[in-house]
């Protein structure tokens, strides 16, 4: 079975083609970044109007490359939240209209089943059950997943989640927008070790997390390095050091937390999921962490790590495989929760 997958909950528009037999056909992604840097964070307003003009042209690209036509799928997904209201609106209209026009069912998937299952895309792809750490720009969560659609929260973030601590610490910085992946490449020039952050929640007991403060403590140490600055400017090396401190904080919080996880669970399979696991700092501290307790971690394909439309039609397709999606046609309440 082939299904189409669109992904449009915020900055970026992304569509793909997914076998049940064959996994990912193909996968194109347009991302709104440059658009919305301008303005230090995304502008809903300006990504519907983006999504509104990307998502044909992509549909055409995936089927050119998968050589299909709209006439071989038999199922369209698209993310139903949560999100930014117009954005969804979006991939949802353009799905919604291609199965009703096509006489196709349309599935609306979760945004977070798409992140938890996509680690399922690599090679090897982790076999369940599995405990996932999901740390996207908006959750943190720490579920155990025994089967497809059978997930069970174990702990989450009771405030900031990890990709919004590393936004906003970034913003602070000056570093701009999408402050994550900039703050990380900054720490790799610094020293994490010169000032000391806050690592809130490590020894709590439980499985939740709270970034907060993470980021008053950031703020704080800013101001000191501004008035010692006097005059002058805060250094590159000074924002780099503390870039490294902030990224150190926040990932041996999640690493910690993983790892009482598969504690609590006995699980040996751990799934990082979300735009934060793409950091290389958390790639590698949990791959020796996993490593010494004889454990596995597993990530999905870099490419796949942040919004993309091959996690939402993978995870239709697997819904679609375990019985648990509505195949019927036609006009059914239009399914959007932002
Ligand atoms: O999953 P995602 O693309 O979107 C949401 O569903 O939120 O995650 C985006 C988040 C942002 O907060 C971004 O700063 C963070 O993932 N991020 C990173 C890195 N790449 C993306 N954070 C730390 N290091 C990175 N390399
Ligand atoms: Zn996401």
């Amino acid at each position: 079975m082939i299904v189409i997958g669109y992904e449009s909950s915020c900055d970026e528009t992304g569509v793909a083609l997914v076998c049940s037999e064959r996994g990912l056909l193909a996968h194109a992604l347009h991302s709104q970044v440059a658009m919305h840097s301008e303005y230090g964070g995304v502008v809903p307003e300006l990504a519907s109007r983006d999504h509104i003009q990307r998502i044909l042209p992509l549909t055409n690209t995936v089927l050119k490359e998968a050589r299909l036509s709209l006439n071989d799928v038999q199922a369209v997904a698209y993310t139903a939240g949560p999100g930014l209201a117009g954005a969804l609106l979006v991939g949802a209209s353009v799905a919604r209209s291609i199965a009703w026009a096509l006489g196709l069912p349309a599935i609306p998937v979760h945004h977070l089943e798409g992140h938890l299952l996509s680690p399922r895309l690599a090679d090897p792809a982790p076999e369940f059950p599995f405990v996932a750490l999901l740390v996207s720009g908006g959750h943190t969560q720490l579920m155990r997943v025994d089967v497809v659609g059978q997930y069970e929260m174990l702990g989450e973030t009771l405030d900031d989640a990890a990709g919004e601590a590393f936004d906003k610490s970034a913003k602070l910085m000056g570093l701009g927008y999408p402050g994550g992946p900039a703050l990380s490449r900054l720490a790799q020039e610094g020293d994490s070790t010169v000032y000391s952050l806050p690592r809130p929640m490590l020894h709590s007991g439980d499985l939740d997390f709270s970034f907060s403060g993470l980021k008053t403590a950031v703020l704080t140490q800013m101001k000191k390095l501004e008035s010692a600055a006097g005059e002058g400017v805060v250094t590159h090396q000074q924002k780099a050091d503390l870039a490294a401190a902030t990224e150190a904080a926040i990932v041996d919080v999640l690493a910690a937390k993983a790892i009482r996880a598969m504690d609590q669970t006995g699980m040996k399979r751990l799934v990082v999921a979300g735009g934060v696991g793409a950091n290389r700092r958390l790639r590698e501290q949990l791959h020796k962490a996993m490593h010494r307790r004889g454990g596995q971690v597993f990530f999905p394909p870099l490419a796949l790590c942040t919004d993309n439309g091959a996690m939402i039609a993978y995870a239709a397709s697997q819904r679609i495989d375990a019985g648990l999606a509505d195949l019927t046609v036609g006009d059914h309440a239009f399914t959007v929760r932002p």
